[in-house]
């Protein structure tokens, strides 16, 4: 086993590491700037589907499901084409309407998720063209799905995961490129400038991952909170709601995700000292939105933690403690804003003295419904 972490104390923190790899594997042989191309069998096969479907419903559960609320950002913003996001494990008890002109994608890192198998069963059998983003390759739902992509980002043993969901990101905004470029509903400037960013990431999130001594540093600050409230806008809002999972998962600090703008419509009541709040707040166009949010937690006394740019100064100045990492182009950057939060919720699990790998309660792969 020692040698299978790879000299790391823990799997999470060798999966999280690998994450520059992992998604350099997912793009390999996929992305080719250069050419202007994207290579997806699964999509070109079934392409008249997808150009031609109503809509495009994402199932999935825990962190696959908050890749599929990233994938609906990017699908709608790029593609302009409907999506809903659905967990997989309520998908079959609301009697869903599904029909032929439907295409679902079906996000799982292991393939073998019993609610998320029997949601691809069921649009199956309404007609739907289901495609599968799975990690374990000859799994349940890959091999029950018409089409799909693998994430390459090789085997996940942490239960916690990590380096799955930001390798699911990296086929999703394939996938929507792909998409997109095909429909013409992206300018051929604007889809070289995404490719040729894509094809960059894999370096930022290396960057991104010399925050750790920092967030080694915070977790000692945040460690003995008993809640904690993620906040996050647009392509961040599945970013804090994937913080708040990591946390709670191998921690068991109570922890919510939020969209910023929801916490004037209840969370605010829970603020007060003892409130740490995350704040992921990178340079887009809600930056400013944003820094409102959190001027209104400053004034309830709240501890802020921001995840911010480089270089950047309004948030910087008002909160509490900030972690930068590297900009991006705004579609990419969940994958570079989640990465300080898996490494902030290992490090506070392994003071609280918690099983970082194999957290109580929980299973690496759910195969019960
Ligand atoms: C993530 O950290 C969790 N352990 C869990 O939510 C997981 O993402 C979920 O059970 C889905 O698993 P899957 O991707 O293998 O289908």
């Amino acid at each position: 086993e020692q040698i299978e972490k790879g000299g790391f104390e823990h799997f999470m923190l060798k999966e999280i590491y690998e994450q520059p790899r992992s998604v350099r594997d997912t793009l390999r042989g996929r992305l080719l700037p250069e050419q202007g191309l994207i290579n997806m069998r699964g999509i070109d096969e079934y392409k008249e589907k997808f150009l031609n479907a109503q809509r495009i419903i994402i199932v999935g559960c825990g962190t696959s499901w908050h890749a599929g609320l990233v994938g609906e950002y990017l699908i709608e913003d790029i593609v302009r084409m409907p999506v809903e996001v659905e967990y997989a494990s309520e998908f079959r008890y609301r009697n869903p309407i599904i029909t032929e002109k439907d295409v679902v994608i079906a996000i799982s890192q292991s393939g073998e998720t019993a609610d998320t198998l029997a949601a691809v069963k069921l649009a199956k059998s309404m007609g739907a063209t289901i495609f599968g983003i799975c990690n374990v390759v000859g799994s349940s739902i890959a091999r029950e799905t018409h089409a799909g992509a693998y994430t390459h980002a090789g085997p996940e043993i942490g239960v916690a995961s990590t380096k799955a969901f930001t390798a699911q990101i990296t086929v999703l905004a394939l996938i929507a490129l792909k998409l997109g470029y095909m429909k013409g509903s992206i300018s051929e400037s604007k889809y070289m400038r995404l490719l040729i960013e894509l094809n960059s990431i894999p370096e930022k999130i290396e960057e991104t991952l010399k925050c750790d001594p920092l967030t080694r540093y915070l977790a000692e600050i945040y460690k003995d909170s008993s809640n904690a409230l993620y906040l996050g806008r647009g392509y961040n809002f599945p970013v804090a709601l994937e913080g708040a999972l990591k946390l709670k998962e191998i921690s068991y600090i109570h922890a919510e995700g939020y969209p910023a703008a929801e916490m004037k419509h209840g969370p605010i009541a829970l603020i007060d000292e003892n409130m740490p709040v995350i704040v992921i707040a990178p340079k887009n166009d809600q930056y400013d939105k944003i820094y409102s949010n959190v001027q209104e937690v400053k004034a309830r006394k709240g501890r802020v933690l921001a995840v911010v740019n480089h270089d950047d100064e309004d948030i910087s100045s008002i909160a509490d403690h900030i972690i930068e990492v590297p900009e991006t182009e705004n579609i990419y950057s969940p994958i570079i804003n989640t990465i300080p939060l898996q490494l902030l919720s290992y490090h506070i699990a392994l003071m609280r003295g918690c099983n970082v790998d194999q957290p109580r309660n929980l299973a690496k792969s759910v195969t019960v419904e």
